[in-house]
C-alpha cells in the first residue's frame, strides 16, 4: 500500500476502530464467539495511522500485533466493547465498527465450570440478545462520521441497505461472509460501500489493507 495523498484530510483526525469477534462466556473456561479474526479492523487501524490519523483500536482479539503508534484497548465481551466505545465516542471524528459483535449472550454465567449432566446427554443454553453498540450511539452522534459493517450470507445489498437505515450510520461496508476466500478469518475481502443518497461503490477482491485504504479514501472525501 503506497501513496497516501488521497488520505490527507484524515491527518490528525481521531479515528475509533473496533476489531475482532467478541466472546460471551458461559463459565470460566467456555465462550461463544464467531469466525472473525480482526484482520479487517487492524488493516483499517494501520492504514489510518500511516495516513497521520490518531487511532484508537478497540480489539476483541489478542492474536494480532498492534500496529505501531496505535492505542489499543483490549476487550472480550460485547458489554466491555460497548463501554470502551462509549468512553471514546465523544472525542472521535470517525468510528469504524469492523468488529463482529456477538448478537446473543448466555442468560446465566456459571461461576464454576459446567459439569456434564448425569441424567441427560443434552444441554440447552438460554441466550439473550446483546445490546446493539451502533444503534446505542444513534442519539449520541454530534459530528462523528459513523461506519458500520454488514456481514451477510444472502441478499447482501438489501440487507446492508436496511442496516444503513436502522443503525443511523453514514456508511455501511457490506461484506459477503458466505465465501471462504474473502471475509472472515482470511487476508482478502471484497466489499460494497453504501451511503445514503450516494451510488454504491464496489471494491473487488483485494488484500484487506488495500480494501481498508479504498474505504478510507471514500471517507476522506467527506472531510476534504
Ligand atoms: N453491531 C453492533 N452491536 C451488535 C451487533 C452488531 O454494534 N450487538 C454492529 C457491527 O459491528 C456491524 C453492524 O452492527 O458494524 C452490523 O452487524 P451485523 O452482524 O452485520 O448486523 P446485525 O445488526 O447484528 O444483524 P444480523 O446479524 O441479524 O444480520
Ligand atoms: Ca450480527
Amino acid at each position: 500500500v503506497k501513496n497516501y495523498s488521497n488520505l490527507a484530510s484524515l491527518k490528525n483526525k481521531k479515528i475509533l476502530i473496533t476489531a475482532g469477534g467478541t466472546r460471551e462466556y458461559l463459565d470460566p473456561v467456555r465462550y461463544i464467539s464467531n469466525r472473525s479474526s480482526g484482520k479487517m479492523g487492524y488493516a483499517f487501524a494501520e492504514v489510518a495511522q500511516t495516513a497521520g490519523a490518531e487511532v484508537t483500536l478497540i480489539s476483541a482479539t489478542k492474536q494480532l500485533a498492534a500496529p505501531n503508534g496505535v492505542k489499543v484497548i483490549y476487550v472480550e465481551t460485547v458489554t466491555e466493547m460497548m463501554t470502551a466505545v462509549h468512553n471514546n465516542f465523544d472525542k472521535a471524528d470517525i468510528l469504524i465498527m469492523a468488529a463482529a459483535v456477538s448478537d446473543y449472550q448466555p442468560v446465566q454465567f456459571e461461576n464454576h465450570k459446567i459439569k456434564k449432566a448425569t441424567q441427560s446427554d443434552k444441554l440447552i443454553l438460554e441466550l439473550q440478545e446483546t445490546p446493539d453498540i451502533l444503534k446505542s450511539l444513534k442519539n449520541l452522534h454530534t459530528n462523528q462520521f459513523v461506519v458500520g459493517f454488514a456481514a451477510e450470507t444472502e441478499d447482501l445489498l438489501n440487507n446492508a441497505k436496511g442496516k444503513l437505515r436502522a443503525k443511523g450510520a453514514d456508511m455501511i461496508v457490506a461484506n459477503d461472509v458466505s465465501r471462504h476466500d474473502i471475509g472472515f478469518d482470511v487476508d482478502e475481502n471484497a466489499v460494497t460501500i453504501l451511503q445514503p443518497n450516494e451510488p454504491n461503490i464496489q471494491i473487488s477482491k483485494e488484500n484487506k489493507k488495500v480494501i481498508a485504504k479504498k474505504v478510507l479514501e471514500v471517507i476522506a472525501k467527506r472531510f476534504a
